[in-house]
């Protein structure tokens, strides 16, 4: 008796956030709707939906805290927080810092241009003699392959997405480089711009979390892969996203 007691405790605790503690701190950047932004002061979006329903599952609190993104990956390996959930895209450079959740959702790099704009294609981009300024959130992988493919003195780095794509709507860029979703959200908020569907790189996001938190980890994977089979996650996407499909 005492031994199944004492297996049937080992069990819940290795399934439930008494193994870590009552709540878990989830990092985010909460300028890239739809999977997070502010309404009405609250932290919001399809990354804070699924991290509820993962707590909800692991039975603990969620506590969302908005940081720069570019400090994430450094917060959860110090441990300043639990995890990251950012629509942040699994790269091999970030895997060496931290361990990545099984993919949740896909996202497609796309250009924001200023109607009119001479640019109607990536490849215009590329083009003999082209020599644009491009906006990027900072730390981002749009800011790396930009800087990568058309150098530094090319690409205007900044704080948020939201930044880029008001300096874009300022005339002071010629385009903006984000992920999909942030970038039809962003063009229908901000008149006289034009989302080019053509696209740049795609990308799987996942939850970060620190690489000796290995217990977190597993406990993350088999929440998200019961949402992802009951249908949850598929439902959380087309709530925020909800034409063609769950990019
Ligand atoms: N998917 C891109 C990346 O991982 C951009 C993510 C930006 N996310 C955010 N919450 N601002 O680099």
């Amino acid at each position: 008796m005492k031994k199944i007691l004492a297996l049937i405790l080992a069990l819940m605790m290795a399934f439930s956030c008494a193994a870590f503690a009552d709540t878990l701190t989830m990092g985010t950047n909460a300028a890239f709707p739809p999977y997070e932004f502010y309404e009405e002061g609250d932290i919001v979006g399809i990354d804070a939906e699924i991290a509820a329903a993962i707590c909800e599952i692991l039975g603990c609190d969620l506590s969302i805290i908005d940081m720069d993104f570019d400090n994430l990956i450094s917060a959860v390996s110090t441990g300043k927080i639990d995890f990251a959930m950012a629509g942040m895209t699994k790269t091999p450079e970030r895997e060496e810092n931290v361990n990545f959740s099984i993919t949740y959702a896909i996202g497609v790099q796309s250009i924001i241009v200023p109607e009119g704009s001479p640019i109607t294609s990536v490849d215009d981009l590329f083009a003999e003699g082209a020599s644009y300024m491009i906006g990027v959130q900072q730390g981002t992988t749009g800011d790396i392959y930009c800087t990568d493919d058309f150098g530094e003195e090319h690409v205007s780095k900044f704080k948020t997405g939201a930044d880029a794509v008001a300096a874009l709507a300022a005339g002071k860029l010629d385009c903006v480089i984000i992920d999909n979703n942030p970038a039809k959200a962003f063009v229908e908020a901000n008149e006289g711009l034009v989302l080019l569907d053509t696209d740049y790189s795609e990308e799987e996001y996942a939850i970060a979390i620190a690489l000796e938190n290995t217990a977190l980890l597993e406990n993350i994977n088999n929440a998200l892969a019961t949402l992802i089979d009951n249908g949850t996650v598929e439902s959380i996407l087309a709530k925020y996203i909800p034409v063609e499909g769950n990019e």
